[in-house]
Protein backbone atom coordinates (compact mmCIF):
# COMPACT_ATOMS: atom_id res chain seq x y z
CA UNK A 1 0.00 0.00 0.00
CA UNK A 2 1.43 3.33 -0.85
CA UNK A 3 0.82 4.97 2.75
CA UNK A 4 1.23 2.29 4.48
CA UNK A 5 3.79 3.41 7.15
CA UNK A 6 2.70 4.90 10.33
CA UNK A 7 5.77 6.45 11.29
CA UNK A 8 5.82 8.60 7.63
CA UNK A 9 5.85 11.98 9.44
CA UNK A 10 10.06 10.88 10.88
CA UNK A 11 11.50 11.36 8.15
CA UNK A 12 9.01 12.94 5.60
CA UNK A 13 9.84 15.87 3.24
CA UNK A 14 6.81 18.21 3.30
CA UNK A 15 5.84 20.96 0.69
CA UNK A 16 3.67 23.53 2.15
CA UNK A 17 1.30 25.38 -0.25
CA UNK A 18 0.37 28.43 0.78
CA UNK A 19 -2.80 28.01 -1.59
CA UNK A 20 -3.76 31.72 -1.83
CA UNK A 21 -0.74 31.70 -4.42
CA UNK A 22 0.34 28.15 -5.62
CA UNK A 23 -1.79 27.76 -8.24
CA UNK A 24 -5.12 29.57 -9.75
CA UNK A 25 -7.16 27.06 -11.84
CA UNK A 26 -10.92 29.27 -12.05
CA UNK A 27 -8.46 32.69 -13.07
CA UNK A 28 -10.04 35.08 -10.25
CA UNK A 29 -6.15 35.78 -8.94
CA UNK A 30 -6.27 33.97 -6.26
CA UNK A 31 -4.64 30.48 -5.96
CA UNK A 32 -7.71 27.42 -5.01
CA UNK A 33 -7.83 23.93 -3.74
CA UNK A 34 -8.62 22.93 -7.52
CA UNK A 35 -5.07 24.69 -7.99
CA UNK A 36 -3.40 22.38 -6.30
CA UNK A 37 -5.11 19.50 -7.09
CA UNK A 38 -3.97 20.19 -10.79
CA UNK A 39 -0.33 20.33 -9.57
CA UNK A 40 -0.60 16.87 -8.07
CA UNK A 41 1.75 15.15 -10.79
CA UNK A 42 4.38 18.38 -10.18
CA UNK A 43 4.52 17.58 -6.54
CA UNK A 44 4.80 13.71 -7.20
CA UNK A 45 7.90 14.68 -9.94
CA UNK A 46 9.14 16.27 -7.63
CA UNK A 47 9.27 13.40 -4.76
CA UNK A 48 7.62 15.15 -1.25
CA UNK A 49 6.03 12.87 1.01
CA UNK A 50 3.40 15.09 1.77
CA UNK A 51 1.67 18.42 1.65
CA UNK A 52 0.67 20.89 4.36
CA UNK A 53 -2.12 23.38 3.12
CA UNK A 54 -1.78 26.65 4.89
CA UNK A 55 -5.38 27.53 5.97
CA UNK A 56 -8.16 27.38 3.18
CA UNK A 57 -11.14 27.84 5.45
CA UNK A 58 -13.78 30.45 5.15
CA UNK A 59 -11.64 33.67 6.53
CA UNK A 60 -12.08 37.60 5.51
CA UNK A 61 -8.59 37.46 5.13
CA UNK A 62 -7.26 39.64 7.20
CA UNK A 63 -4.17 37.92 7.88
CA UNK A 64 -3.68 35.57 4.93
CA UNK A 65 -6.41 32.98 6.54
CA UNK A 66 -4.86 32.54 9.95
CA UNK A 67 -8.26 34.68 10.88
CA UNK A 68 -10.56 31.34 10.56
CA UNK A 69 -14.54 32.23 10.56
CA UNK A 70 -15.50 28.47 9.89
CA UNK A 71 -13.37 25.96 10.97
CA UNK A 72 -15.21 23.77 9.05
CA UNK A 73 -15.82 24.76 5.43
CA UNK A 74 -13.75 25.82 2.70
CA UNK A 75 -13.65 29.77 2.00
CA UNK A 76 -15.44 29.92 -1.84
CA UNK A 77 -11.95 31.87 -2.81
CA UNK A 78 -10.25 28.77 -2.69
CA UNK A 79 -12.65 26.23 -3.67
CA UNK A 80 -15.49 23.91 -1.84
CA UNK A 81 -15.32 20.87 0.76
CA UNK A 82 -16.18 18.72 -1.81
CA UNK A 83 -12.45 19.98 -3.65
CA UNK A 84 -10.81 19.16 -0.80
CA UNK A 85 -12.21 15.73 -0.44
CA UNK A 86 -11.13 15.72 -3.75
CA UNK A 87 -7.73 16.61 -3.73
CA UNK A 88 -6.83 14.26 -0.93
CA UNK A 89 -8.34 11.33 -2.35
CA UNK A 90 -6.38 12.32 -5.40
CA UNK A 91 -3.00 12.81 -3.61
CA UNK A 92 -3.12 10.12 -1.38
CA UNK A 93 -3.68 8.19 -5.00
CA UNK A 94 -0.48 9.37 -5.25
CA UNK A 95 1.27 8.46 -2.52
CA UNK A 96 0.84 12.22 -0.83
CA UNK A 97 -0.50 12.83 2.45
CA UNK A 98 -2.22 15.92 3.33
CA UNK A 99 -1.20 18.55 6.70
CA UNK A 100 -3.79 20.95 7.32
CA UNK A 101 -3.33 24.28 9.40
CA UNK A 102 -4.84 23.91 13.06
CA UNK A 103 -5.40 27.94 14.47
CA UNK A 104 -6.60 27.63 17.80
CA UNK A 105 -5.19 30.51 19.61
CA UNK A 106 -7.64 33.17 17.85
CA UNK A 107 -10.48 32.94 16.00
CA UNK A 108 -11.76 35.58 13.15
CA UNK A 109 -13.96 38.27 14.32
CA UNK A 110 -16.27 36.90 11.91
CA UNK A 111 -16.45 33.92 13.75
CA UNK A 112 -20.02 33.36 14.30
CA UNK A 113 -19.09 32.95 18.59
CA UNK A 114 -17.77 37.30 17.98
CA UNK A 115 -20.25 37.90 16.14
CA UNK A 116 -23.08 36.65 18.35
CA UNK A 117 -21.55 38.66 21.41
CA UNK A 118 -20.12 35.57 23.01
CA UNK A 119 -17.90 37.02 25.50
CA UNK A 120 -16.71 34.31 27.45
CA UNK A 121 -15.47 32.45 24.64
CA UNK A 122 -12.92 34.93 24.00
CA UNK A 123 -11.00 37.06 26.52
CA UNK A 124 -12.73 40.21 27.21
CA UNK A 125 -11.62 42.50 30.16
CA UNK A 126 -12.64 46.19 32.04
CA UNK A 127 -9.24 46.96 31.72
CA UNK A 128 -6.57 46.30 29.24
CA UNK A 129 -3.08 45.30 30.88
CA UNK A 130 0.24 45.78 28.93
CA UNK A 131 0.50 43.32 26.60
CA UNK A 132 1.77 44.11 22.92
CA UNK A 133 0.75 42.66 20.04
CA UNK A 134 3.24 40.44 17.57
CA UNK A 135 1.86 42.57 14.62
CA UNK A 136 2.62 45.84 16.78
CA UNK A 137 0.97 48.53 19.30
CA UNK A 138 -1.31 47.23 22.05
CA UNK A 139 -2.87 43.36 21.81
CA UNK A 140 -6.26 45.67 23.25
CA UNK A 141 -9.06 46.68 21.69
CA UNK A 142 -12.02 48.42 23.01
CA UNK A 143 -15.81 47.79 21.82
CA UNK A 144 -18.64 50.00 21.91
CA UNK A 145 -19.54 49.52 25.56
CA UNK A 146 -16.17 50.27 27.10
CA UNK A 147 -14.91 46.38 27.07
CA UNK A 148 -11.62 45.37 25.83
CA UNK A 149 -10.43 42.32 24.07
CA UNK A 150 -7.51 40.58 23.83
CA UNK A 151 -6.18 39.89 20.61
CA UNK A 152 -1.92 38.56 20.28
CA UNK A 153 -1.99 39.35 16.39
CA UNK A 154 -4.63 41.67 14.07
CA UNK A 155 -7.95 43.18 16.26
CA UNK A 156 -9.24 41.11 13.07
CA UNK A 157 -7.86 38.39 15.52
CA UNK A 158 -9.57 37.64 18.88
CA UNK A 159 -7.47 35.54 21.19
CA UNK A 160 -10.22 32.10 22.33
CA UNK A 161 -10.62 31.74 25.91
CA UNK A 162 -9.00 28.20 26.60
CA UNK A 163 -10.57 28.67 29.79
CA UNK A 164 -13.73 27.63 28.86
CA UNK A 165 -15.06 24.36 28.10
CA UNK A 166 -17.24 24.60 24.91
CA UNK A 167 -13.90 26.17 23.32
CA UNK A 168 -12.00 22.87 24.38
CA UNK A 169 -14.79 20.71 22.92
CA UNK A 170 -14.86 23.18 19.41
CA UNK A 171 -11.25 22.23 19.29
CA UNK A 172 -12.12 18.41 19.65
CA UNK A 173 -14.45 18.19 17.62
CA UNK A 174 -12.66 20.04 14.45
CA UNK A 175 -10.03 17.77 14.86
CA UNK A 176 -12.12 14.68 14.25
CA UNK A 177 -14.33 16.74 11.19
CA UNK A 178 -11.00 16.87 9.35
CA UNK A 179 -9.56 13.55 10.46
CA UNK A 180 -12.84 12.19 9.28
CA UNK A 181 -12.27 13.63 5.93
CA UNK A 182 -8.95 11.91 5.85
CA UNK A 183 -6.16 14.50 6.81
CA UNK A 184 -3.02 12.65 7.71
CA UNK A 185 -1.79 15.80 10.19
CA UNK A 186 -2.24 18.86 11.16
CA UNK A 187 0.60 21.75 11.52
CA UNK A 188 -0.60 23.58 14.94
CA UNK A 189 -0.50 27.75 14.70
CA UNK A 190 0.90 29.56 17.73
CA UNK A 191 0.71 26.34 19.77
CA UNK A 192 2.69 28.11 22.28
CA UNK A 193 -0.41 30.18 22.68
CA UNK A 194 -3.81 29.63 23.71
CA UNK A 195 -3.00 29.27 27.72
CA UNK A 196 -2.29 32.46 29.19
CA UNK A 197 -1.28 33.09 33.05
CA UNK A 198 -4.22 33.08 35.70
CA UNK A 199 -4.69 37.05 36.04
CA UNK A 200 -3.65 38.05 32.64
CA UNK A 201 -0.78 39.90 34.80
CA UNK A 202 1.44 42.90 33.60
CA UNK A 203 4.53 41.91 31.85
CA UNK A 204 6.26 45.02 33.32
CA UNK A 205 8.93 47.14 31.73
CA UNK A 206 11.27 45.76 28.27
CA UNK A 207 12.57 47.51 25.40
CA UNK A 208 11.55 46.58 22.40
CA UNK A 209 8.45 44.28 21.21
CA UNK A 210 7.68 42.12 23.89
CA UNK A 211 7.40 38.91 22.72
CA UNK A 212 10.70 38.75 20.98
CA UNK A 213 12.17 39.26 24.65
CA UNK A 214 11.44 35.64 25.18
CA UNK A 215 15.44 35.05 25.91
CA UNK A 216 15.72 33.22 29.51
CA UNK A 217 12.08 34.56 30.57
CA UNK A 218 8.72 34.01 29.38
CA UNK A 219 5.81 36.22 28.70
CA UNK A 220 2.30 35.47 30.30
CA UNK A 221 0.52 34.60 27.15
CA UNK A 222 3.43 32.05 25.47
CA UNK A 223 4.28 28.54 26.71
CA UNK A 224 2.03 28.05 29.63
CA UNK A 225 2.41 25.16 31.33
CA UNK A 226 -1.52 24.44 30.60
CA UNK A 227 -1.00 24.69 27.11
CA UNK A 228 0.16 20.77 27.31
CA UNK A 229 -2.72 19.54 29.11
CA UNK A 230 -4.80 20.58 25.59
CA UNK A 231 -2.18 18.55 23.78
CA UNK A 232 -2.80 15.56 25.89
CA UNK A 233 -6.64 15.88 25.55
CA UNK A 234 -5.62 15.98 21.51
CA UNK A 235 -3.27 12.76 21.06
CA UNK A 236 -5.66 10.50 22.12
CA UNK A 237 -7.82 11.88 19.36
CA UNK A 238 -5.21 11.26 16.78
CA UNK A 239 -3.95 7.98 17.76
CA UNK A 240 -7.48 6.53 18.04
CA UNK A 241 -7.47 7.00 13.71
CA UNK A 242 -5.58 4.65 11.73
CA UNK A 243 -2.70 5.60 9.29
CA UNK A 244 -0.53 7.90 11.54
CA UNK A 245 -2.17 10.55 12.19
CA UNK A 246 0.29 13.32 13.17
CA UNK A 247 0.76 17.28 14.53
CA UNK A 248 3.61 19.54 14.15
CA UNK A 249 3.67 22.39 16.56
CA UNK A 250 4.64 25.99 15.90
CA UNK A 251 6.04 27.21 19.07
CA UNK A 252 8.28 29.90 19.42
CA UNK A 253 9.47 29.34 23.05
CA UNK A 254 12.47 30.22 25.04
CA UNK A 255 14.70 27.01 24.76
CA UNK A 256 15.23 23.75 23.50
CA UNK A 257 14.07 21.97 26.83
CA UNK A 258 11.09 24.26 27.03
CA UNK A 259 10.40 22.83 22.67
CA UNK A 260 11.40 19.46 23.96
CA UNK A 261 7.78 19.56 26.60
CA UNK A 262 5.43 20.01 23.34
CA UNK A 263 6.71 16.40 21.79
CA UNK A 264 6.41 13.04 23.09
CA UNK A 265 4.20 10.04 23.10
CA UNK A 266 1.24 11.96 24.78
CA UNK A 267 1.67 15.24 23.12
CA UNK A 268 2.64 16.75 19.60
CA UNK A 269 4.66 14.47 17.28
CA UNK A 270 6.83 17.43 16.24
CA UNK A 271 8.00 20.80 16.40
CA UNK A 272 9.45 22.91 13.71
CA UNK A 273 13.03 23.80 14.43
CA UNK A 274 13.21 27.64 13.65
CA UNK A 275 16.41 27.62 14.63
CA UNK A 276 18.34 26.02 11.59
CA UNK A 277 16.11 28.78 9.53
CA UNK A 278 17.52 31.87 11.88
CA UNK A 279 21.34 30.30 11.07
CA UNK A 280 23.81 32.56 9.65
CA UNK A 281 24.97 30.90 5.83
CA UNK A 282 28.26 29.61 7.82
CA UNK A 283 29.44 26.40 8.49
CA UNK A 284 29.95 27.27 11.73
CA UNK A 285 26.26 28.57 13.00
CA UNK A 286 24.88 25.28 11.10
CA UNK A 287 27.14 23.20 12.67
CA UNK A 288 25.88 24.79 16.15
CA UNK A 289 22.33 24.67 15.15
CA UNK A 290 22.50 20.53 14.09
CA UNK A 291 24.59 19.40 16.91
CA UNK A 292 21.90 21.38 19.39
CA UNK A 293 18.67 19.83 17.21
CA UNK A 294 20.13 16.47 17.47
CA UNK A 295 20.80 16.74 20.91
CA UNK A 296 17.32 17.92 21.51
CA UNK A 297 15.83 15.09 19.28
CA UNK A 298 17.48 12.26 21.50
CA UNK A 299 16.01 14.60 24.67
CA UNK A 300 12.34 13.67 22.96
CA UNK A 301 13.30 10.29 21.26
CA UNK A 302 11.64 11.98 17.93
CA UNK A 303 13.86 12.93 14.80
CA UNK A 304 13.99 16.88 14.01
CA UNK A 305 12.41 18.86 11.94
CA UNK A 306 14.37 20.92 9.30
CA UNK A 307 12.95 24.34 7.63
CA UNK A 308 14.79 26.85 5.39
CA UNK A 309 11.62 29.04 4.78
CA UNK A 310 8.06 29.37 5.06
CA UNK A 311 5.25 32.11 4.42
CA UNK A 312 6.46 34.26 7.70
CA UNK A 313 10.67 34.88 6.91
CA UNK A 314 12.36 36.62 3.87
CA UNK A 315 12.81 33.46 1.46
CA UNK A 316 16.59 31.96 1.91
CA UNK A 317 17.64 32.47 -1.48
CA UNK A 318 16.97 36.16 -0.38
CA UNK A 319 18.01 35.61 2.99
CA UNK A 320 21.58 33.97 2.81
CA UNK A 321 22.51 36.18 -0.07
CA UNK A 322 21.74 34.37 -3.21
CA UNK A 323 20.59 31.63 -5.59
CA UNK A 324 24.31 29.55 -4.89
CA UNK A 325 23.83 29.89 -1.11
CA UNK A 326 20.30 29.25 -0.82
CA UNK A 327 21.13 25.60 -3.36
CA UNK A 328 24.17 24.70 -1.12
CA UNK A 329 21.96 24.99 2.23
CA UNK A 330 19.31 23.28 0.88
CA UNK A 331 21.52 19.95 0.14
CA UNK A 332 22.92 20.23 3.38
CA UNK A 333 18.81 20.49 4.98
CA UNK A 334 18.09 17.15 2.57
CA UNK A 335 21.02 15.24 4.08
CA UNK A 336 20.08 15.53 7.76
CA UNK A 337 18.37 13.37 9.52
CA UNK A 338 14.52 14.31 10.25
CA UNK A 339 12.18 15.67 8.32
CA UNK A 340 12.28 18.16 6.07
CA UNK A 341 10.04 21.11 5.17
CA UNK A 342 9.72 23.01 2.32
CA UNK A 343 8.00 25.71 1.02
CA UNK A 344 6.40 26.40 -2.24
CA UNK A 345 8.35 27.89 -5.03
CA UNK A 346 11.59 27.43 -2.85
CA UNK A 347 12.39 24.16 -5.48
CA UNK A 348 12.38 27.41 -8.12
CA UNK A 349 15.15 29.30 -6.30
CA UNK A 350 12.46 32.12 -6.13
CA UNK A 351 13.77 35.26 -3.91
CA UNK A 352 11.74 37.37 -2.05
CA UNK A 353 9.75 40.45 -3.98
CA UNK A 354 11.49 43.47 -2.18
CA UNK A 355 9.81 46.23 -4.26
CA UNK A 356 6.11 45.72 -3.73
CA UNK A 357 4.48 49.05 -3.56
CA UNK A 358 3.19 49.65 -0.10
CA UNK A 359 -0.21 50.22 -1.16
CA UNK A 360 -0.32 45.92 -2.54
CA UNK A 361 0.81 44.97 0.55
CA UNK A 362 -1.88 42.71 2.65
CA UNK A 363 0.34 41.58 5.94
CA UNK A 364 -1.46 42.94 9.04
CA UNK A 365 1.90 43.30 10.12
CA UNK A 366 2.67 46.03 7.77
CA UNK A 367 0.14 48.24 8.29
CA UNK A 368 1.03 48.18 12.53
CA UNK A 369 4.59 47.66 12.35
CA UNK A 370 6.00 48.02 8.69
CA UNK A 371 7.24 44.61 8.41
CA UNK A 372 5.78 42.84 5.66
CA UNK A 373 5.05 39.41 4.53
CA UNK A 374 4.45 39.86 1.49
CA UNK A 375 7.47 39.36 -0.40
CA UNK A 376 7.46 35.68 0.26
CA UNK A 377 3.77 35.31 -0.60
CA UNK A 378 4.12 36.49 -4.21
CA UNK A 379 2.48 33.28 -6.67
CA UNK A 380 4.58 31.36 -8.32
CA UNK A 381 5.13 30.80 -11.66
CA UNK A 382 4.11 28.48 -13.47
CA UNK A 383 4.24 29.35 -17.35
CA UNK A 384 7.29 31.07 -18.94
CA UNK A 385 4.91 33.37 -21.00
CA UNK A 386 4.09 37.11 -19.83
CA UNK A 387 2.15 36.79 -16.41
CA UNK A 388 3.83 32.80 -15.54
CA UNK A 389 0.22 31.75 -15.75
CA UNK A 390 -1.66 33.87 -13.40
CA UNK A 391 -4.24 36.59 -14.54
CA UNK A 392 -4.33 39.61 -12.33
CA UNK A 393 -3.08 37.98 -9.47
CA UNK A 394 -3.56 39.12 -5.68
CA UNK A 395 0.31 40.09 -5.95
CA UNK A 396 2.32 40.83 -8.93
CA UNK A 397 4.35 38.74 -9.88
CA UNK A 398 8.03 40.19 -11.33
CA UNK A 399 8.08 40.53 -15.17
CA UNK A 400 11.71 38.58 -14.89
CA UNK A 401 10.17 35.13 -13.15
CA UNK A 402 9.22 33.82 -16.60
CA UNK A 403 12.86 32.61 -16.46
CA UNK A 404 12.65 31.49 -13.02
CA UNK A 405 8.95 29.55 -14.23
CA UNK A 406 8.79 26.08 -13.15
CA UNK A 407 7.89 25.79 -16.75
CA UNK A 408 11.18 27.39 -18.05
CA UNK A 409 13.67 24.69 -15.63
CA UNK A 410 11.80 22.06 -16.65
CA UNK A 411 14.23 20.21 -18.83
CA UNK A 412 17.10 22.63 -17.65
CA UNK A 413 19.55 20.04 -16.26
CA UNK A 414 21.24 22.02 -14.17
CA UNK A 415 17.81 24.32 -12.43
CA UNK A 416 16.95 24.62 -9.32
CA UNK A 417 13.75 22.47 -9.91
CA UNK A 418 16.09 19.49 -10.98
CA UNK A 419 18.32 20.16 -8.03
CA UNK A 420 15.39 19.72 -5.43
CA UNK A 421 14.32 16.72 -7.70
CA UNK A 422 17.83 14.98 -8.06
CA UNK A 423 18.40 15.38 -4.28
CA UNK A 424 14.63 14.33 -3.47
CA UNK A 425 15.00 11.23 -5.62
CA UNK A 426 18.34 10.41 -3.93
CA UNK A 427 17.02 10.65 -0.52
CA UNK A 428 14.63 8.04 -1.42
CA UNK A 429 17.12 5.77 -2.98
CA UNK A 430 18.82 6.10 0.36
CA UNK A 431 16.79 5.34 2.95
CA UNK A 432 18.88 6.31 6.12
CA UNK A 433 19.34 9.57 4.49
CA UNK A 434 16.22 10.96 6.24
CA UNK A 435 17.43 9.16 9.72
CA UNK A 436 20.24 7.39 11.52
CA UNK A 437 22.98 9.89 12.99
CA UNK A 438 25.54 11.55 11.07
CA UNK A 439 29.30 12.03 12.03
CA UNK A 440 30.69 14.86 12.15
CA UNK A 441 34.55 14.65 10.20
CA UNK A 442 38.04 17.08 10.55
CA UNK A 443 37.30 20.19 8.21
CA UNK A 444 38.56 23.87 8.07
CA UNK A 445 36.41 26.56 10.37
CA UNK A 446 34.32 27.65 7.32
CA UNK A 447 33.85 24.17 5.98
CA UNK A 448 31.13 21.64 6.92
CA UNK A 449 31.61 18.43 6.81
CA UNK A 450 29.38 15.23 7.75
CA UNK A 451 29.04 11.66 7.50
CA UNK A 452 25.71 10.14 6.97
CA UNK A 453 25.01 6.58 6.63
CA UNK A 454 28.61 5.10 6.13
CA UNK A 455 29.75 5.98 2.62
CA UNK A 456 27.62 9.49 1.92
CA UNK A 457 29.49 12.39 2.60
CA UNK A 458 28.14 16.41 2.55
CA UNK A 459 30.74 18.95 2.14
CA UNK A 460 29.71 22.60 2.52
CA UNK A 461 32.05 25.13 1.53
CA UNK A 462 30.93 28.41 3.33
CA UNK A 463 33.95 30.14 2.86
CA UNK A 464 36.03 32.07 0.03
CA UNK A 465 38.16 29.76 -1.37
CA UNK A 466 37.29 26.46 -3.47
CA UNK A 467 38.33 23.48 -0.81
CA UNK A 468 39.50 19.84 -2.29
CA UNK A 469 36.88 17.20 -0.41
CA UNK A 470 39.05 15.08 1.92
CA UNK A 471 37.11 12.06 0.73
CA UNK A 472 37.87 9.79 -2.16
CA UNK A 473 34.52 8.66 -4.41
CA UNK A 474 32.00 9.94 -6.84
CA UNK A 475 30.05 13.09 -6.63
CA UNK A 476 26.29 12.16 -6.27
CA UNK A 477 24.90 15.61 -6.78
CA UNK A 478 26.58 19.10 -6.03
CA UNK A 479 24.46 22.31 -5.70
CA UNK A 480 26.63 24.26 -8.33
CA UNK A 481 29.76 23.59 -10.97
CA UNK A 482 32.70 22.50 -9.29
CA UNK A 483 36.54 23.32 -10.29
CA UNK A 484 38.57 21.69 -13.07
CA UNK A 485 39.86 19.90 -10.27
CA UNK A 486 37.20 18.54 -8.57
CA UNK A 487 37.67 21.15 -5.62
CA UNK A 488 34.23 22.45 -4.23
CA UNK A 489 33.82 26.33 -5.06
CA UNK A 490 32.75 28.85 -2.29
CA UNK A 491 28.68 28.73 -1.70
CA UNK A 492 28.40 25.24 -2.96
CA UNK A 493 27.88 21.79 -1.25
CA UNK A 494 28.07 18.36 -2.71
CA UNK A 495 27.23 14.84 -1.62
CA UNK A 496 30.11 12.33 -2.28
CA UNK A 497 30.00 8.35 -2.34
CA UNK A 498 32.46 7.20 -1.15
CA UNK A 499 34.50 4.83 -2.92
CA UNK A 500 34.45 1.51 -1.82
CA UNK A 501 30.66 1.57 -0.51
CA UNK A 502 27.37 1.78 -2.29
CA UNK A 503 24.49 4.03 -2.05
CA UNK A 504 21.79 1.20 -0.79
CA UNK A 505 23.45 0.32 2.20
CA UNK A 506 22.45 1.30 5.19
C1 LIG B 1 1.75 31.98 12.62
C2 LIG B 1 1.44 31.97 11.16
O1 LIG B 1 2.45 31.23 10.51
C3 LIG B 1 1.38 33.39 10.73
O2 LIG B 1 1.32 33.52 9.33
C4 LIG B 1 0.19 34.04 11.39
O3 LIG B 1 0.19 35.43 11.09
C5 LIG B 1 0.24 33.88 12.91
N1 LIG B 1 0.63 32.56 13.31
C6 LIG B 1 -1.09 34.17 13.52
O4 LIG B 1 -1.99 33.13 13.24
Amino acid sequence: MLLGNDDWWRDAVVYQVYPRSFADADGDGTGDLQGVRDRLDYLARLGVDAIWLSPFYTSPLADGGYDVADHRDVDPRFGTLADFDALVADAHGKGIRVVVDLVPNHSSDQHPWFQAGLRDRYVFRDQPNDWESIFGGPAWTQVEDGQWYLHLFAPEQPDLNWDHPEVRAEFRDILRFWLDRGVDGFRVDVAHGMVKAAGLPDVGAKDGPQAEMLGDEQVPYFDQDGVHDIYREWRPILDSYPGGRMAVAEAWVSSPERLARYIGPDELHQAFNFEFMMADFHAKSFRAVIEKSLAEAELVGAPTTWVLSNHDKPRHATRHGGLARARAATLLMLALPGSAYLYNGEELGLPDVLDLPDELRQDPAFLRRGESRDGCRVPIPWTAEPGCGWVDPWLPIPAEWTALSAAAQEDDPDSTLNLYRAALRLRRRHPALGGGTLTWLDSPEDVLAVERHPGLVVVLNTGERPVRPDVAGEVLLASGPLEADGSIPPDTAVWIQRSGSSPDES
